[in-house]
């Protein structure tokens, strides 16, 4: 067991890339940290560095309160399972496990009995003698695993390791990873671009954007409480409804400026984010989650004029896209990797009005450019700065 600390850490690679920026983060003793970001935001490099199979620039990386930069991989006591698993198609499941310490010389039997340790706890022991072919893929990866666990390393690296799987192999192996490393209690960074895994199996949740760190948090305060916009669109499924607005603060509360329509805020809301004091008059960055946008008027509800955009129906709930008039964020200010293609084409025809998306109950129907009605609970709203996207609180 050992915390693993980065201090100031960058990676600039020999072509000048700076992939890598200024990182410090701390994965206490049997903490499962999940490093999350869009693709190419620097999660591997950051892991490579840790795991010494990448040079670091600047900063330090340390293990169990030691520093490893010059420490070969192959020191560092760690273990690693990556998105392929390249097992040996040769060798049998056991075998495939074991071989590492069979590498290091270590005795047959002890190599037996950590073999066969690693295989109860991946429920694999009536696959021990199989071969890697005979194996579905969610078993596969529990090699994968096993081949990490029976090192009896002191810091485990997870590169991407379900990217291969398909999605109900994915749920099920997510839940699988988690209660191992809560059972084994070993210090865990585990790197994805999946926020739904990120959410859902790390005790902390870094959030990554060009090489620099976002947000540190537990799962729900970081869905809570983002600290940038960046962090609040990236965090989330459908992801929230951002948008520009103009502020206007009185005694009672605020006034959201929407294009030609309001929402209303009231004083408690306003007076429970105090940054937003020194914003009267200005406009602002607003975010809405998708469960916080109803069907129904509700007493303190906002009421906006929208049509539908898309309407998907997914047996326990309805999402409904949306467009109205006014000024949407930019998704550049957001970085890549926060809009896919299909969401695009949606967003391009109606380039110039704010577009977002509500959860609503099942069995309601839309009809796609048909008018509507939405609800916004304004206790739920979140602020941000519109320049440096900062959260207003
Ligand atoms: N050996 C390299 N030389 C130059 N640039 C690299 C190298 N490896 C990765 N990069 C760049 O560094 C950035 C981060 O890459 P990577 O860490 O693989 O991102 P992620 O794992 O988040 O998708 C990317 O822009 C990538 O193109
Ligand atoms: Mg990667």
């Amino acid at each position: 067991m050992a915390e693993l600390v980065l201090d100031n850490v960058d990676k600039v690679y020999d072509n000048g890339f700076h992939a890598v920026k200024d990182l410090s983060l701390d994965v206490e003793d049997g903490e499962f940290l999940v490093l999350v970001g869009p693709s190419g935001c620097g999660k591997t490099t950051a892991l490579r560095m840790v795991a010494g199979l990448e040079d670091i620039t600047d900063g330090t990386v340390s293990i169990g309160g030691k520093v490893v930069n010059d420490v070969g991989p192959r020191d560092r006591n760690i273990a690693m399972v990556f998105q392929s698993y390249a097992l040996y198609p040769h060798m049998t499941v056991g075998d495939n496990i074991g071989f590492g310490l069979a590498l290091r010389h270590e005795p047959k039997e002890t190599i037996k009995e950590k073999v066969g340790r690693a295989g109860r706890l991946l429920d694999l022991t009536s696959m021990l003698s199989r071969k890697p072919k005979q194996l579905s893929g969610g078993q596969r990866q529990r090699v994968a695993m096993g081949r990490a666990i029976v090192r009896d390393a002191e810091l485990f690296l997870m590169d991407e390791p379900l990217s291969n799987l398909d999605a109900k192999l994915r749920v099920q192996m997510r839940a699988e990873i988690a209660g191992l490393q809560r059972q084994m209690g070993i210090t865990t960074l585990y790197v994805t671009h999946d926020q739904v895994e990120a959410m859902t199996m790390g005790h902390r949740v870094a959030v990554l954007r060009l090489g620099e760190l976002q947000q540190v948090a537990a799962p729900q305060d970081l869905y809570d409480n983002p600290d940038n916009v960046f962090v609040a669109g990236f965090i989330g499924t459908p992801p929230m409804t951002l948008f520009h607005a103009g502020l206007t603060l009185d005694d009672e509360g605020a006034r959201l400026k929407v294009g030609s329509q309001e929402i209303w805020v009231p004083r408690d809301v306003v007076a429970a984010r105090s940054a937003l004091q020194s914003r009267n008059n200005e406009e602002v960055i607003v975010g809405v989650r998708a469960e916080d946008i109803h069907p129904e008027p509700r007493e303190g509800y906002s009421t906006l004029n929208a049509h539908v955009v898309l309407a998907e129906a997914l047996g326990s709930s309805v999402h409904v896209t949306f467009a109205l008039e006014g000024t949407p964020v930019d998704e550049s200010r957001l970085g890549s990797g926060l809009v896919n293609e299909e969401e695009e084409v949606g967003r391009l025809r109606h380039a110039t009005d704010i577009q977002g998306t509500a959860v609503f109950p099942p069995r309601l129907h839309f009809t796609t450019e048909d008018p509507i009605q939405i609800h916004v609970d304004p206790a739920r709203i979140q602020f941000f700065d519109l320049e440096s996207g900062i959260a207003l609180r």
